[in-house]
């Protein structure tokens, strides 16, 4: 069942201070996203390369803010120092809401969310940005899975409105409440979806994706069918929107979707995504995926 409006449940709480685990291409937009509306957010990653890759992001994205004359320098400086990048827990205690944003492996978000809750205060809520995975699942090494829920952002997260805010079977409605105030602090338009496999964007997202693959396992050209998709009124086409969210996030999803629902999707539609998969060709965060990028990872396709 979806449900857009939600009341403020009893217990939900006001997020004031935010933190993400994961400073990817995700978490950093989260922290960017959250800095700039006023709640400020430690971003911590085990890979210094990743944090001055998080914050390199937000750095050029409020100088085009500053450069547009949208925002003020002193305005940006102030969210810059909201976004606090760091490789250890510190701080952690005090935050109320924790966005958990590392790699769509259940191993290693168990272990990671495992760690987390022993770094927070025990009414602080932890939200994933799983983007398939089931939060029921992900709730299994947690003392307490009432604060845990899932918050799924899409990509690039400073501009994509909707953030799905997944219900697990033990997730109080304090969490889920503010997980969706949270959102909205953001600017953001969040939607209750079922605890599903690839809850409900990705579910769409995949069988088109499916239907793509297809169609250049077909023969058709990608760049193609990329032209006639944008005619058609798409923002991006199939092969450049999989570049964006990298072949290796989308083969994962892919592959939970895939085994959610064996009797409606088998795993043989997806040749060309496991074979772009095997050759390491991730999308614009390893430079090549249908295309080429230049070294600025997120630029448009050459
Ligand atoms: N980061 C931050 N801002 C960005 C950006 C990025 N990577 N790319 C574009 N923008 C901003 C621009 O700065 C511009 O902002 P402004 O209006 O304030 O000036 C605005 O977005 C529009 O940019 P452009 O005019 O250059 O380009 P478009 O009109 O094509 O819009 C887009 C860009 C919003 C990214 C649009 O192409 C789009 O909506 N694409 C589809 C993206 C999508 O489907 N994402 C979901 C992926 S699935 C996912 O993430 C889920 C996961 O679980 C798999």
């Amino acid at each position: 069942k979806l449900c857009r409006a939600h009341a403020r449940a009893d217990g939900a709480r006001t997020v004031k201070a935010a933190a993400v685990l994961g400073a990817g291409i995700m978490g950093g937009g989260i922290a960017f996203a959250s800095a700039l509306k006023g709640v400020p957010a430690r971003m911590k990653d085990i890979a210094q390369g990743q944090l001055d890759l998080g914050c390199g992001e937000a750095d050029k994205l409020l100088a085009r803010q500053v450069r547009l004359g949208r925002l003020a320098q002193d305005k940006a400086d102030a969210v810059r120092r909201g976004i606090v990048a760091q490789l250890d827990y510190a701080g952690f205690g005090q935050v109320d809401l924790v966005v958990e944003a590392v790699v769509e492996n259940i191993k290693v978000k168990h272990a990671v969310l495992a760690e987390l809750e022993s770094r927070i205060a025990d009414d602080a809520i932890i939200a994933t940005n799983t983007s398939s995975l089931r939060i029921d699942d992900l709730a299994v090494p947690l003392a307490r899975p009432h604060n845990f829920v899932g918050m799924h952002f899409f990509n690039p997260v400073p501009v994509m409105p909707l953030v799905e805010i997944v219900k697990g079977e033990k997730t109080s409605m304090a969490a889920v409440s503010t997980a969706v105030g949270y959102a909205v602090a953001m600017g953001k338009t969040p939607i209750v979806v079922k605890d599903c496999p690839g809850f409900l964007v990705n579910r769409i997202l995949i069988a088109n994706n499916r239907a793509f693959s297809q169609l250049v396992a077909d023969g058709a050209d990608f760049e193609q069918v990329d032209r006639a998709m944008e005619d058609f009124g798409w923002p991006m086409g199939p092969a450049y929107l999989m570049d964006v969210v990298g072949m290796d996030t989308g083969s994962h999803v892919s592959n939970v979707i895939a085994a959610g629902y064996p009797e409606r999707m088998t795993r043989s539609w997806d040749d060309v995504l496991e074979l772009m998969v095997e050759q390491k060709r991730f999308g614009q965060k390893t430079g090549i995926g249908f295309y080429r990028y230049e070294a600025d990872p997120a630029g448009k396709p050459v």
